[in-house]
């Protein structure tokens, strides 16, 4: 079997309501990643690009978040709607979708404007 040219990282991670960083997916449905796969699957990409769902990646805050390796695109704020274009633009057109690509001074690093500096402690417990 051929190797996988793609893998695509939807973080799955639940919180209950109220942390401070909040969560991926509040509801636990994984509708995200399920909805990757379809697509995926509909375009033929099954066996050649897979959608997996991931613990916490570690960027809650612009979140949901996922990651398309082996190019390491990171994006934030994936909605359903999004799903579509990441799939058609980005991993059939080879194009990373710039809008929702998360900025390099918020990835990974715990110093981003949109990072509670309170909640530093409460996610290390996390
Ligand atoms: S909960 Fe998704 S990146 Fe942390
Ligand atoms: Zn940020």
């Amino acid at each position: 079997m051929p190797k996988f040219d793609r893998h695509i990282f939807v973080c799955g991670n639940i919180r209950p309501a109220g942390n401070p960083r909040g969560c991926c997916d509040p509801t636990g449905g994984a509708e995200l990643q399920k909805l990757f796969k379809r697509k995926l699957a509909e375009r033929g990409l099954k066996g050649r690009v897979r959608a997996n769902q991931s613990g916490c990646l570690d960027q809650c805050e612009h979140g949901p978040n996922v990651v398309v390796y082996p190019e390491a695109v990171w994006y934030g704020g994936v909605t359903l709607a999004d799903v579509d274009e990441i799939v058609e633009t980005h991993i059939i057109g080879g194009r990373p979708v710039t809008r929702l690509m998360l900025k390099d001074e918020c990835l990974n690093t715990k110093d981003c404007e949109h990072r509670d500096p309170t909640s530093k402690r409460l996610a290390q417990n996390s």
